[in-house]
């Protein structure tokens, strides 16, 4: 027989879900509340998705505290479709903005370029090797918009604060801090995030946008690519992804569940300061790649001397049933994702294997 333990899973996404969620899927998945049939088999447009549709949305906009002036759209494509929408929404009329802190950042101004010939860079941490959130941001320019990516998953790298604009709003990637801390909505003009990292599996992509961006839309715009036409049809232009629009609204009865954004984020900083300590404290056995004042309290990231001791440490993480450990490929070395679903408990194992790795190796 199939065993069902589960093991601690620190992958940057898809990643770990809250086992009380999953355990509801799973008991849904026959048939969803006596219905006879699983959620994935029914219409969208019936009344139990309308349902699932419309409490989802509710409950959103009051975890997260969301100001009427903004739709909720649930979109597809992930981030990625997002970089090439926006830039793809506006018609430019002074510039359209951008702080590059890594390789998300650039895939997205990489997409802005394809469109625009006056992309303006307003700050940047290249030269830092993307250590860090830029010291600097040009926030005094006119622009049309600034964009800005709040978590750089790759190199454990987090803003503090969403940087405020004097002539526009801020459009905020939020793909790998979405839902772990309270959101401040004042400089925000849109912010999206895949659903895969904090808020359930893959394939469903959220968007938060003010409505008074719908009059900036290109009349030339593709139906499909509009986002007024989302706003419009209740996100049911097309097919939405029902199954993951139930996730989410599962996910965020969780947070409730744990009081709130609010207790999210101090379990979130609770949960990192236990693997920083570790590092902090390994004499220089553990190399940091974020500068302290940038660091993620979602992706923690950082090396060991050689890449051999970067494999035994892996292996022996995989022993103790820890998986996803791996760095991304342009940073090496390790990275620990610690997002809201993440335990305490996994976060303490963690850091009492480093502990361990790091008094037997160090010579
Ligand atoms: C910060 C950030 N932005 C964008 C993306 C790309 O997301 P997707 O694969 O959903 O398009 C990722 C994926 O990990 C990410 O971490």
């Amino acid at each position: 027989m199939i065993g069902t333990k589960r093991i601690y899973n620190f992958s940057a996404g898809p990643s770990t879900l809250p086992t009380p969620v999953l355990e509801i899927i799973q008991k849904d998945l026959l048939s969803y509340q006596g219905t006879g049939m699983s959620i994935i088999e029914m219409s969208h447009r019936g009344a139990i998705f309308e349902d699932i549709y419309q409490q989802s949305i509710q409950s959103f906009r009051e975890i997260a505290s969301i100001p009427d002036r903004f739709d909720i759209l649930y979109m597809t494509g992930g981030a990625s479709a997002q970089f090439a929408l926006i830039p793809m929404h506006f018609a430019i009329k002074r510039k359209p903005a951008y702080v590059n802190t890594g390789i998300w950042s650039q895939k997205a101004i990489a997409q802005a370029e394809i469109q625009h010939d006056n992309v303006y860079i307003a700050g940047s941490s290249e030269e830092q090797n993307f250590q860090c959130i830029p010291s600097t941001i040009d926030l005094e320019s006119d622009y049309d918009y600034l964009h800005i990516t709040s978590n750089n998953t790759i190199y454990g790298t987090q803003y503090k604060e969403i940087p405020k604009a004097q002539s526009a709003k801020t459009i905020v990637d939020m793909s790998s801090d979405f839902l772990s801390k309270p959101i401040s909505w004042d400089s925000i003009g849109i912010a999206y995030a895949g659903t895969q990292k904090n808020a359930g599996p893959s394939g469903l992509t959220i968007v938060i946008i003010d409505q008074e961006y719908y009059q900036y839309e290109k009349e030339s715009t593709p139906s499909m690519f509009c986002y007024s036409t989302f706003a419009k049809s209740q996100s049911m232009y097309n097919t939405p992804p029902t199954f993951q629009i139930y996730v989410f609204g599962l996910i965020l009865e969780w947070i409730r569940s744990l009081g709130g954004l609010e207790e999210v984020s101090k379990l979130n900083r609770r949960k990192a300061e236990m693997i920083y300590k570790v590092i902090d404290a390994s004499s220089g056995f553990y190399r940091p790649h974020a500068d302290i004042e940038s660091r993620s309290l979602m992706n923690i990231t950082w090396n060991t001397s050689s890449d051999a001791l970067n494999k035994t440490f892996l292996e022996g993480a995989d022993e103790r049933e820890m998986s996803g450990l791996k760095g991304h490929r342009s940073v090496g070395g390790i990275r620990a994702s610690i997002y809201n679903a993440m335990s305490e408990q996994g976060c303490e194992s963690l850091a009492e294997y480093m502990q361990d790795f790091a008094q037997k190796h160090l010579s």
